[in-house]
C-alpha cells in the first residue's frame, strides 16, 4: 500500500450570501483541522463560473470569502489560503479527469439536476463537468481528507472513484514511474458534527442555501446583530415546548434544526442542549438563542469587514498562497502527465 502524508484540501464557492451553513458546515471545522493537519483553503472561482456571474461581484466575492477564512481563525501562513483559477493545474488535471470519470458517473450527480432544474439542455458543460474539477482541486495536492457539508458527499464519492480509477487503469504505468500501488490517495470525507446541514430558517425541509431569494431563510456572515437577532425571531417553528432528549426532536425538522444551531454555536451536542433547554417554549429558546449566535458570529462579521477595507492586504494572502499551492500542484500533474504517457518535451 502506498501511504500519503496526511493532508486537508477543501473549498468554498464566491458566489455571494455566505451563510451561516457554510460557517457551521465548513469554516468551522476548516479552523479545528489546523491544529492537526496541514491544510490547504481554496476559493474555488472557477466553481463559481459554472453558472453567470457578474464579473465585480465574483472578484468582490472572492476577496470576501479569504476575509471570512481569515477572520475565522485560520492562519495562512501556517496554512495555505488562495483562489483557484490562479493555479492553473486545477484546470489541467481536470481535463485528465474528465477522461478518467464516466458519462454514467456524472449522469448520477444530484446537485447537476438541482442546479441545472427543468431546463437541462441550457446548463453550460461546466455545470455539468463540476465534480471532476472538484475531483482535481482535492487531488492536485494528494489531499487524504475533505471537510464539507453534507451536501458535497456524493461529490466525494466521485473523487474516490476517480482516483480509484486512474490507480488501476495506470496500475503498470504507476509502478514503472516509481509511485508504488497508488498516483492518487483515496481520499476520506469528514462531515461530522451537530451542523453538517443546516436548514433554511423559513423551512426545515430545505437547507439553508446562498440562492433562496428569501434573506430570512439564512443568516449572512454579514449580518448585523439586529439582522440576526431578527432572523431567529422570526424563524419557523412548530407551536410544542423542546422535547428534553433528542429522539423528541423526529419529525420536527424546525425544532431539529434551531437546536443543532445552538449545539454547532456551543460546541456542545445536541443533548447537552436539550438537557438544559428541554421543556422551554421557543419564546423562551429563540432569544437563547440569538443571543449566543451574535455572541459568536458578531467578532467574526467586525474582522471580516476589517479585512475587507484593505483588499490589498487580502491580495497579498492569496498570492502568497498561490506560490505555494503551485509549487504542490505542479508537481503533481507532472507525475500524473508522465504516468499518462504524455511527452515532456519542454525544457
Ligand atoms: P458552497 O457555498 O456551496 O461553496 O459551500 C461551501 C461549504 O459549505 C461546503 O463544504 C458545503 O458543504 C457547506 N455548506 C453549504 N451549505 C450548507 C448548509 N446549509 N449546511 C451545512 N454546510 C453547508
Ligand atoms: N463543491 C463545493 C461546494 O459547493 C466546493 C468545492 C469545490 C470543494 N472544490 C472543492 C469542496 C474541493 C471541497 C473540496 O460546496
Amino acid at each position: 500500500m502506498t501511504t500519503f502524508t496526511p493532508r486537508v484540501f477543501s473549498g468554498v464557492q464566491p458566489t455571494g450570501n455566505l451563510h451561516l451553513g457554510n460557517y457551521l458546515g465548513a469554516i468551522v471545522r476548516f479552523v479545528e483541522l489546523q491544529k492537526t493537519h496541514a491544510c490547504i483553503y481554496c476559493v474555488v472561482d472557477l466553481h463559481a463560473i459554472t453558472v453567470w456571474q457578474d464579473p465585480k461581484e465574483l472578484a468582490a466575492n472572492t476577496r470576501e470569502v479569504t476575509a471570512a477564512f481569515l477572520a475565522a481563525g485560520i492562519d495562512p501562513k501556517a496554512n495555505i489560503v488562495f483562489n483557484q483559477s490562479q493555479v492553473p493545474e486545477h484546470a489541467e488535471l481536470a481535463w485528465v479527469f474528465n477522461c478518467v470519470a464516466r458519462m454514467g458517473w456524472l449522469n448520477r450527480m444530484t446537485q447537476f439536476k438541482e442546479k441545472a432544474g427543468k431546463d437541462r439542455e441550457n446548463a453550460s458543460v461546466g455545470l455539468f463537468a463540476y465534480p471532476t474539477l472538484m475531483a482535481a482541486d482535492i487531488l492536485a495536492y494528494l489531499a487524504t481528507h475533505v471537510p464539507v457539508g453534507d451536501d458535497q458527499k456524493q461529490h466525494l464519492e466521485l473523487t474516490r472513484d476517480i482516483a480509484i480509477k486512474f490507480n488501476n487503469d495506470f496500475a503498470e504505468s504507476i509502478a514503472g514511474h516509481g509511485y508504488g500501488e497508488a498516483f492518487f490517495p483515496v481520499t476520506e470525507p469528514l462531515i461530522t458534527g451537530p451542523a453538517t446541514r443546516v436548514m433554511s430558517l423559513r423551512d426545515g425541509a430545505k437547507k439553508m442555501s446562498k440562492s433562496d431569494p428569501s434573506d430570512l431563510s439564512r443568516i449572512n456572515l454579514t449580518d448585523d446583530s439586529d439582522a440576526i437577532a431578527r432572523k431567529i425571531r422570526k424563524a419557523k417553528t412548530d407551536p410544542d415546548a423542546l422535547p428534553s432528549e433528542v429522539a423528541g426532536l423526529k419529525d420536527r425538522p424546525e425544532a431539529d434544526n434551531l437546536v443543532g444551531i445552538y449545539a454547532a454555536l456551543a460546541r456542545v451536542t445536541r443533548d447537552d442542549v436539550l438537557r438544559d433547554h428541554g421543556g422551554a417554549q421557543f419564546s423562551a429558546f429563540k432569544p437563547a438563542l440569538a443571543d449566543l449566535a451574535v455572541e459568536v458570529l458578531s467578532p467574526v462579521t467586525a474582522e471580516m469587514q476589517r479585512l475587507m477595507a484593505d483588499p490589498g492586504h487580502i491580495d497579498g494572502v492569496l498570492a502568497d498562497g498561490t506560490q505555494r499551492a503551485r509549487a504542490i500542484a505542479a508537481e503533481t500533474v507532472r507525475g500524473a502527465k508522465d504516468v499518462l504517457g504524455l511527452v515532456r518535451s519542454a525544457g
